[in-house]
C-alpha cells in the first residue's frame, strides 16, 4: 500500500510515526501548509503531485474541516484512490455525495476514526444493524467536552481552566467552538444515525446545546440532585425517521455515562435483540485516533470490506415526540417557563415533562434576550 498523508498536525503526525513502523505500507507523501525537510516522505504543499502519482493508492485525509479538505478527497477518489479521514464535519455534511463518488470510483472510502476517535464503534455498527437495527443510540461522543465537565465536577476546575487543559492536550477542535457549542457532537451522532437507520439526515433539521454557558452552580445543583453533568448525542429511531439531537444531561451517579472521566466516549446501542450494548474508550487525541486510521487503512489492505452503509434515502428529524424533564437556569422572568416549573433547585428549576423541540425552541428565544441560560435533560435510570 503506497500512501498519502494530507495534513501533519496531531493526528497526521500520530499516524506517521506509526505508519513507518508498519510493514508493507509506505508514506509516499506529506501534504501540509509548510514543507517539512526532516521526514523521508515526500514534503508537499500542494496535491496535484499526489493525485498525479499512479502509484499512490491510498489519501489519508488528516485536515479536518470542510474545505480544502473536501475539495482534496473528492479529487482523490476522483482520481480512484482510496480515501481514509477523521474528518467528521466532511463525512456529515456529504455523506451522500462521497459515498456514492466511493462507489462509482469502486475505491474504499473509510471514516471509523471520524466517530469515537479510539473506538472502532461505526464498524460494529454497521455490522450490527445489518441484523438488528438499532432503536436508539445514545453517548458522549466528545473528549473535550467529557474533560471540561469531568474536571469541573471532580477537580472544581473553571471552564476556563479546564478547556485550555483540553486544547494543550491535544483533544479540542482548531475552533474549540465545535466541541463546546455541541456541534461536533452533532455530527458524530448524524452520522452514527444515517449507519443505524439506513438513511440520510439533515444536521440542521436537529436540535443542538452545548456547554458553553455552563456554570459552577449548575454542577452544583446537579450534585445537589445526586446527578452528574455529561454532554449527550442521542438518536432514537421515529415512524417517520428519528429523533436526533444534542444536550447536556444530568444523569444518575450509577449511570455508565456518569463513570466516563477525562477525554473518554461512551456509546450505547439498544437494537431489539441486543438490549444494551456499550462502547467505551479514547474518544480524542493522538494516537488512538491514529490507531484507528490505520487500522482502517489495514482494513482496506486485506480488501474485504462493505460499505458501512449503502441507503442514501433522505429522512426526517423529529424531535416533538420525546419528552423528558429539565433543569433550566434564566437569569429573567418567563411565562413560559413558569408554566412548565414544577420546583427550584439552586439558581435553576426542574421542569415537568417537556418535548425536546419545545425545550430548545424556548431556549433559542430566551437566548435573544439573556446570554445566560444553561440547560440539561433530567435523565435518571439510565
Ligand atoms: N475534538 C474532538 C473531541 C476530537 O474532543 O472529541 C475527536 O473527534
Amino acid at each position: 500500500m503506497n500512501v498519502a498523508l494530507l495534513g501533519f498536525g496531531t493526528v497526521g503526525y500520530g499516524v506517521y510515526e506509526i505508519l513507518r513502523k508498519t510493514p508493507d505500507i509506505k508514506v509516499s507523501y506529506v501534504l501540509d501548509l509548510k514543507k517539512h525537510d526532516d521526514i523521508e516522505a515526500i514534503s508537499v504543499t500542494d496535491i496535484d503531485p499526489i493525485l498525479n502519482d499512479k502509484s499512490v493508492d491510498t489519501v489519508i485525509e488528516l485536515i479536518g474541516g470542510l474545505q480544502p479538505a473536501k475539495k482534496f478527497v473528492t479529487a482523490a477518489l476522483e482520481a480512484g484512490k482510496n480515501v481514509v479521514t477523521a474528518n467528521k464535519f466532511l463525512i456529515c455534511e456529504s455523506f451522500t455525495e462521497l459515498s456514492k463518488k466511493a462507489k462509482e470510483k469502486n475505491v474504499y472510502l473509510r471514516y471509523t476514526a471520524a466517530v469515537g476517535g479510539g473506538i472502532p464503534w461505526l464498524i460494529n455498527l454497521s455490522r450490527l444493524s445489518r441484523l438488528s437495527p438499532p432503536d436508539k443510540i445514545s453517548g458522549i461522543f466528545n473528549g473535550t467536552t467529557n474533560y471540561i465537565l469531568d474536571s469541573m465536577e471532580s477537580e472544581k476546575a473553571e471552564f476556563d481552566v479546564a478547556l485550555k487543559a483540553a486544547q494543550d492536550l491535544g483533544f479540542a477542535e482548531a475552533d474549540p467552538s465545535a466541541d463546546i457549542d455541541g456541534l461536533d457532537t452533532l455530527r458524530k451522532i448524524v452520522i452514527s444515525a444515517n449507519i443505524a437507520f439506513g438513511g440520510v439526515f439533515d444536521s440542521n433539521d436537529t436540535d443542538l446545546f452545548g456547554i458553553r454557558r455552563i456554570k459552577k452552580a449548575d454542577i452544583e445543583a446537579a450534585e445537589s440532585l445526586g446527578l452528574v453533568c455529561r454532554l449527550l448525542g442521542t438518536a432514537e429511531k421515529t415512524e417517520s425517521g428519528a429523533s436526533i439531537f444534542v444536550e447536556p444531561a444530568f444523569l444518575d451517579k450509577n449511570s455508565p455515562f456518569a463513570a466516563v472521566k477525562k477525554n473518554f466516549n461512551r456509546i450505547s446501542i439498544s437494537t431489539p435483540l441486543d438490549e444494551n450494548l456499550g462502547f467505551y474508550g479514547a474518544g480524542a487525541g493522538r494516537y488512538p485516533t491514529a490507531f484507528t486510521v490505520v487500522n482502517d487503512c489495514l482494513d482496506i489492505k486485506s480488501g474485504s470490506l462493505e460499505a458501512y452503509s449503502s441507503s442514501f434515502e433522505e429522512k426526517c428529524v423529529d424531535n416533538s415526540k420525546i419528552s423528558h424533564k429539565y433543569y433550566v437556569r434564566c437569569p429573567i422572568a418567563d411565562a413560559w417557563l413558569s408554566s412548565v416549573t414544577e420546583k427550584s433547585v439552586g439558581e435553576g428549576v426542574i421542569t415537568k415533562e417537556i418535548p425536546v423541540s419545545e425545550m430548545h425552541k424556548n431556549a433559542k428565544r430566551l437566548l435573544n434576550e439573556s446570554d445566560e441560560l444553561f440547560f440539561a435533560e433530567i435523565k435518571v435510570g439510565v
